[in-house]
C-alpha cells in the first residue's frame, strides 16, 4: 500500500511521523473520509470545502490549494489497486516542543493521505439492516470540525460493538428544557421517518455536515419526497417509522432495532428502499461523468 506523507508518496511500512507531533500528542489536527468511485473522488469540492471548515475552525492554514489537493489524491488513487477506495486525509499542526500553545512561528503542518479499498455494504445488511443503540451525547460543541481527537466518539462507537450493534445514536440534553434531542451517530449522519415525511437535524455545531446527508437531502428533494431540516426530540427518534444512517464508507442504510427493540416492522421500510435506489442511480451517473 502507498501512502502520502508531506510530499513523498510511499510504502506504508516506510512512513514514519515524530513522536512530538502535534497529532501524536495532543489530537492537534482535522481529517477528511472520502470515497472514491471507478478511481473517482465523490463529492471533492464539498470534501475540501468541509476540510476547510475544519481547518478555520482549529486555525490551522490549508498547506495546499485545492487543486493541489486533487492532484495529491489523484496520485494516491492512481497508485493503490482497487477501483473503489476510501480515502483518508490527515493534517496536524505540525512537530514542535511539547506546549499547549500553538508552536511560534509556526512549523510545517503534516499532511497525510492514505486509500483503502472501499467495499460495497454486504447484500444482507441491505437486507435485514443494522441494530443501534442510544446513548447521551458526551462530546465538546464543535463536532461541525471533523477533528482527528476521536475519544469520546471511539467510547461511543465501542458501546455500540459491545451490545452487539453496529452504531451508537446521540441524544443530548437540551441545556434549558432537560429534554433529550438527537443529534447523529458516533461515526455517521442519521435521519428519521415519520408519516412518509423525512426528518433530519440541522447542521449546526452539534454535528459533523455530512456530504452524504447533503446529497441525500438534495435527492429527496429533487424526487419530492416530504422533508423536514430541524431539531429532532429523542421521543422521535424512539417513535420513528424508520431509521436511517448514513456516511461516505457506509452510503445509506436502514436502522431496523433500537436498543434492542424493531424500528417500525423491524425491516428495511420503503423510505429507505427509496433513498437507497436514488443514492446508487446518483453514484452511477456522477461517475459517468
Ligand atoms: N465519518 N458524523 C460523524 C461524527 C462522522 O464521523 C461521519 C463520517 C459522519 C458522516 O459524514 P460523511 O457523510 O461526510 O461521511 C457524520 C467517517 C466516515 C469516518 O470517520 O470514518
Amino acid at each position: 500500500m502507498t501512502i502520502y506523507l508531506n510530499g513523498q508518496y510511499l510504502p506504508i511500512e516506510e512512513a514514519k511521523v515524530s513522536v512530538l507531533d502535534r497529532g501524536f500528542i495532543f489530537g492537534d489536527g482535522v481529517y477528511e473520509v472520502i470515497p472514491v468511485y471507478s478511481r473517482r473522488a465523490f463529492r471533492l469540492e464539498e470534501h475540501l470545502r468541509r476540510l476547510q471548515h475544519s481547518l478555520d475552525g482549529i486555525k490551522l492554514a490549508n498547506p495546499h490549494s485545492n487543486a493541489e489537493w486533487a492532484h495529491i489524491i489523484g496520485e494516491l488513487v492512481a497508485r493503490n489497486p482497487s477501483e473503489d477506495q476510501y480515502l483518508y486525509l490527515h493534517i496536524t499542526r505540525g512537530v514542535a516542543r511539547r506546549d499547549h500553545a500553538f508552536p511560534n512561528p509556526p512549523v510545517a503542518p503534516t499532511v497525510f493521505a492514505m486509500t483503502n479499498p472501499l467495499p460495497a455494504p454486504p447484500a444482507e445488511l441491505l437486507h435485514s439492516g443494522i441494530a443501534c443503540i442510544t446513548a447521551p451525547d458526551n462530546r465538546w460543541l464543535r463536532c461541525d470540525i471533523k477533528s482527528i481527537a476521536l475519544l469520546p466518539n471511539v467510547l461511543l462507537r465501542q458501546m455500540a460493538v459491545d451490545a452487539g450493534c453496529a452504531e451508537t445514536i446521540l441524544i443530548r440534553p437540551d441545556p434549558v428544557t432537560g429534554d433529550g434531542f438527537m443529534t447523529e451517530g458516533a461515526a455517521s449522519n442519521i435521519f428519521v421517518v415519520k408519516n412518509g415525511t423525512l426528518l433530519a437535524p440541522p447542521k449546526d455545531n452539534l454535528m459533523l455536515p455530512g456530504i452524504t446527508y447533503d446529497v441525500v437531502l438534495e435527492l429527496a428533494a429533487a424526487d419530492g419526497i416530504p422533508h423536514e431540516v430541524r431539531r429532532i426530540a429523542a421521543a422521535e427518534v424512539f417513535a420513528a417509522d424508520e431509521l436511517l444512517l448514513t456516511s461516505s464508507t457506509k452510503e445509506v442504510l436502514a436502522i431496523t432495532r433500537l436498543d434492542g427493540k424493531p424500528v417500525g416492522t423491524g425491516k428495511p421500510g420503503a423510505m429507505f428502499a427509496r433513498l437507497h435506489a436514488l443514492y446508487q442511480d446518483f453514484k452511477r451517473d456522477v461517475m459517468r461523468g
